[in-house]
């Protein structure tokens, strides 16, 4: 018996949301996990390129795989260890940009191992486990249920979430440039301690974002997206970003424009058809730093993750 899972791409942060907020964005992985016909046969890790020339090679096929890991937490919830499965993963979400890539694989591979033993975890454990493989649950929250979700991970292990509907009209457009960024690097920067200002100031402006989300309120959005606490140490390791955020600035229909989850692509959020009069201002900044992007405008994922 073999199980599929869809799940989209996600932007984590989005601002002042450290590692707690998270949208999920129309671009999509698939996992499919089997239990192989030969038993004794081990563990089979196949990924699969589906548009993209990203280098995969560098994804581990064996136990340290973050898919299985996630797999080897379920089974162990349940108590039963894993012994003989394959693991495809179709890949569409670009890998090492900020776009949720490794939590939509261990999602979809909880997912689809869940079912093949007969859902014996429910949404609560099963984010759990992901978030915890994952390291936080900001990316893993829309990446199963899709939308705008707050997400916090409790003292305990276990995580909380609560969905809220993200305007129509406000559009996402992802800047996505053609060089990686590791997410662990993009971490590892940032200081341990922050001053209680700049701690205080992200207080503010989350509670203004979700605020403004929830009442449909731009121009509180605009005030919104500020950060003191990841951007402005990770904006030296991703190009255009502050040149980005200069041009943003006042525009009329562009609501801002934040590093998407740890980097290196980049968020703008617009209403009506904003980001389209910018566009060419936007295509100039990365052609003078011959960085070459891949820019999409999208609305909002609102299903989440989908068993085929
Ligand atoms: N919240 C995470 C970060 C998202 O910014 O490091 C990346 O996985």
């Amino acid at each position: 018996m073999k199980v599929s899972v869809r799940v989209p791409a996600t932007t984590a942060n989005i601002g002042p949301g450290f590692d707690c907020l998270g949208l999920a964005l129309p671009i999509y992985n698939e996992i499919t996990v089997e239990e192989t016909v030969m038993p004794g046969s081990g563990i089979e890790i196949n990924v699969i390129e589906d548009t993209q020339t990203y280098d995969l090679l560098s994804v581990p096929k064996d136990k340290n795989n973050i898919v299985y890991k996630a797999i080897e937490l379920l089974y162990n919830f349940v108590g039963q260890s894993v012994s003989d499965i394959k693991i495809t993963i179709k890949t569409n979400i670009p890998v090492t940009r900020g776009l949720g890539s490794s939590a939509s694989v261990i999602v979809g591979g909880l997912l689809a191992a869940n079912k093949l033993l007969g859902n014996p975890a429910d949404d609560a454990v099963l984010l759990s486990i992901a978030s915890e493989v994952e390291g936080h649950p900001d990316n893993v929250a829309p990446a199963m249920f899709g939308g705008f979700c707050l997400s916090s991970m409790e003292d305990d292990g276990s995580v909380i979430y609560s969905k809220i509907s993200w305007p129509e009209d406000w559009k996402l457009t992802v800047i996505i440039p053609d060089y990686e960024l590791d997410t662990q690097i993009a971490r590892s920067i940032l200081p341990e301690n922050v001053p209680r200002e700049d701690a205080i100031y992200n207080v503010r402006k989350c509670a203004m974002l979700i605020d403004a989300v929830y009442t449909h309120n731009s121009e509180l959005m605009k005030k919104s997206l500020e950060d003191k606490i990841h951007q402005p140490y990770r904006a030296g390791l991703i190009k255009g970003f502050n040149e980005l955020k200069e041009l943003t600035k006042n525009k009329d229909d562009i609501l801002g424009c934040v590093v998407s989850g740890a980097g290196p692509a980049i968020l703008v959020i617009s209403e009506n058809n904003g980001f389209d009069k910018i566009k060419n201002e936007v295509l100039q900044i990365f052609d003078d730093l011959n960085v070459i992007c891949d820019i999409r405008t999208l609305d909002v994922e609102n299903t989440g993750s989908v068993i085929l």
